[in-house]
């Protein structure tokens, strides 16, 4: 498997060379001139722990939450003051762990944020289903949030006890999201679980869009080695069937694909705090992506609060690209979207997409993977199910590995990937 992503990495970045994440870092980072900065907000605390879960997360203690959340404010300060001008970002997204469950502290956090910046596409925020109820929801509304995401991950029990979650009252869930209206509500579902069928996660969609939601996140379940959980995906077959099925299902009730893995009852509705070119992240575990590097906050939140005590960056490892290596970054973090248009490539990098990529343009057309109308290349039905794929290819060779080690080791000296 491992094999596979090396050579499409050798072969795309026309390098033999790994990504090698190291741990010197930038105190000052270079963001100020960036069009299209994104923000990310990582809180890591959950009332309880999903065996099957691979983020940075930590059982919910009400005093180390807020230590944590001091040392938060401090480090957007530290990040957000190296600009010399309020700076316009497109989006905030805060996610998690459970977020939902500061709720008393966000609009803090906001206001820290708005301090440096101008956020110009709205305020995103996780949920787990037990924190959707009219109390919470008003709290966030009022401190500026505009969108919610809720892990459902499955409302039929089979499915709920397979990944050790409880059920959801949908009732109040409804009656909540009918009393605080938001501009988008998402929920998330996890597919390809175990003898999971077509007419389960058909079911799971439809209630979703009746009790409110306006967007949908389809994720395939992943089996991360260092997770605890014994649960296997089903084979690729079988997960290529309910992909289609079910994005053909959302296509026909008028819920068209919106990114890779979600759908939406209307173009307003988003949630994606993936499909930026560049973005920066605050918290345990968070990422940022610049021009020329990619960096990596550490997932140990003794130390993040350590390091922004001493006034320092909580940075872990930092990758700085060669020329290749930010343009596959580009393309693979673009590709979200299901279409790139080379007009952004070209405005990005300087240099036209296909006088660097024409040979892997034409092939991936030719195959079907793509169609290309005014130099806008979209995903077709096939092409969505390759990318999956070798997403999910990416995220066991790269993300498992890195990740695997980060949890154990705060700040490791070095990472080849
Ligand atoms: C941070 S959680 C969402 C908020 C909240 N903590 C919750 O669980 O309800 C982000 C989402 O990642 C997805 N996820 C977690 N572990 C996964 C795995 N092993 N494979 C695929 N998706 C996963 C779930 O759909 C989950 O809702
Ligand atoms: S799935 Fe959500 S609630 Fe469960 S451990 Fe992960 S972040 Fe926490």
């Amino acid at each position: 498997m491992s094999f596979l992503t090396s050579l499409a990495r050798s072969w795309l970045t026309r390098s033999l060379k790994p990504f090698t994440f190291k741990s010197d870092y930038d105190q000052v980072l270079p963001y100020e001139n960036l069009d299209n900065l994104g923000l990310y907000v990582h809180l890591p605390f959950c009332k309880s722990i999903c065996n099957f879960c691979p983020y940075c997360k930590k059982l919910y203690s009400e005093e180390e939450s807020n230590r944590y959340i001091d040392a938060l404010i401090k480090e957007i300060h530290l990040v957000g003051s190296q600009s010399k001008e309020k700076k316009k970002v497109t989006s905030l997204y805060f996610g998690g762990g459970t977020p939902a469950l500061s709720a008393p502290r966000i609009k803090e956090i906001i206001e820290a944020i708005n301090e440096h910046f101008i956020i110009t596409e709205g305020i995103g925020l996780e949920l787990h289903p037990e924190n959707v109820n009219k109390d919470t929801l008003q709290i966030l509304k009022d401190a500026g949030v505009t969108k919610i995401s809720i892990g459902i991950q499955s409302f039929r029990e089979k499915y709920q006890s397979i990944l050790g979650r409880r059920s959801v009252d949908t009732k109040a869930m409804k009656e909540a999201l009918e009393a605080v209206p938001f501009e988008t509500v998402s929920m998330d579902f996890i597919f390809a679980l175990p003898s999971q069928t077509y007419e389960d996660l058909k079911a799971d969609v439809d209630e979703a869009f009746e009790l409110g939601a306006n967007h949908v996140a389809i994720y395939p379940f992943i089996d991360f080695t260092f997770t605890s959980s014994k649960v296997k995906a089903l084979p690729k077959k079988e997960k290529r069937a309910l992909l289609d099925a079910i994005t053909k299902h959302c296509q026909e009730k008028g819920y068209p694909r919106s990114t890779i893995w979600t759908f939406s009852s209307k173009p307003e509705a988003k949630y994606s705090s993936m499909t930026r070119e560049t973005f920066l992240g605050f918290g345990c575990s968070a990422t940022t992506l610049l021009r020329d590097q990619f960096k990596i906050n550490t997932f140990d939140v003794d130390a993040y609060i350590k390091r922004i005590e001493e006034g320092k960056l909580p940075t872990s490892l930092t990758i700085r690209f060669k020329k290749r290596q930010r343009m596959v970054y580009w393309l693979f973090w673009t590709a979200y979207s299901t279409s790139v248009d080379e007009k952004d490539f070209e405005k990005f990098f300087g240099v036209p997409l296909k006088k660097m990529y024409r040979f892997e343009l034409w092939l991936a057309k030719k195959i079907g993977y793509l169609a290309e109308k005014d130099g806008v290349y979209t995903m077709t039905l096939k092409g969505a199910f390759y990318y999956h794929y070798f997403e999910n290819f990416y995220t066991l060779s790269y993300i498992d590995k890195m990740w695997g080690i980060m949890r154990k080791e705060p700040f490791p000296k070095q990472i080849k990937l």
